[in-house]
């Protein structure tokens, strides 16, 4: 039975994972790097760091810390600037009716994106107030595919993993969520995210009468 219900945010909640790339391909498109969508897969879901580092590899490209701090900073700036454009209707179609819908039939709802950013993000679609957990890239020490966000996403709602079910569209994200012992609704195709336990190309497409029947 599944007691709690957690969302990844970039890519399932909202389309800010193009934002991502394209920020991103803008950098790379500086470093000389070629960065298509393809590649782009390995960077959902982890830290903007480790981002860098799987373009930087890319490209075998060597850099000392401060500067790719430097880079790292220089690409959150344009993601802010992307989305600081962002309209709160952007968010996915039946996301607020979903969540809605989980919550009176007594499932809690948490959020756990790997972003340093997703306060901002969910500021500026106004949903805030429809988590009863938060659990952001500020608060944890290890990046998805580590079980650790889920892991504390479901501390914070007191739900023991197996009664958890994630939302995800990265494959580290699935894989975070298996490690964590929890089922997992991957949102993409089948040949994105393989091991993810269902597949649903739109969020609102897995519904509450399926979730109630787990
Ligand atoms: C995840 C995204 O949600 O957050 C990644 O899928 C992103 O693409 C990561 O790199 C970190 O985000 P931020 O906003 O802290 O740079
Ligand atoms: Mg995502």
């Amino acid at each position: 039975m599944i007691q709690a219900v957690i969302f990844d945010l970039d890519g399932v909640l909202v389309d800010t994972a193009h934002y991502h790339f394209i920020a991103w391909k803008r950098l790379a498109e500086e470093l000389g790097v070629n960065f298509t969508e393809k590649e782009n897969e390995k960077l959902k879901g982890v830290s903007r760091m480790k981002s860098l580092e799987i373009i930087l590899e890319l490209g075998k490209i060597k850099l000392p810390d401060a500067e790719m701090e430097r880079l790292a900073t220089k690409k959150n700036e344009w993601f802010v600037e992307y989305i600081n454009a962002m309209k709160p209707n952007e968010i996915f179609p039946g996301v607020k009716e979903l969540i809605t819908e989980l919550r009176a039939n007594g499932i809690k709802v948490a959020l756990a994106s790997s972003s340093k950013n997703a306060e901002t993000v969910l500021n500026l679609l106004g949903i805030k107030q429809y988590f009863d957990a938060i659990v952001d890239g500020t608060m944890i020490v290890h990046t998805k595919p580590d079980p650790e966000i889920f892991l504390l996403a479901a501390r914070k709602l007191n739900a023991p993993s197996r009664n958890c079910l994630v939302f995800e569209d990265a494959e580290a994200g699935v894989e975070a969520a298996l490690a964590a012992g929890m089922r997992c609704v991957g949102v993409g195709t089948k040949e994105q995210l393989p091991k993810a336990h269902f597949i649903v190309e739109k969020t609102s497409q897995f519904t509450v009468t399926e979730i109630k029947k787990l």
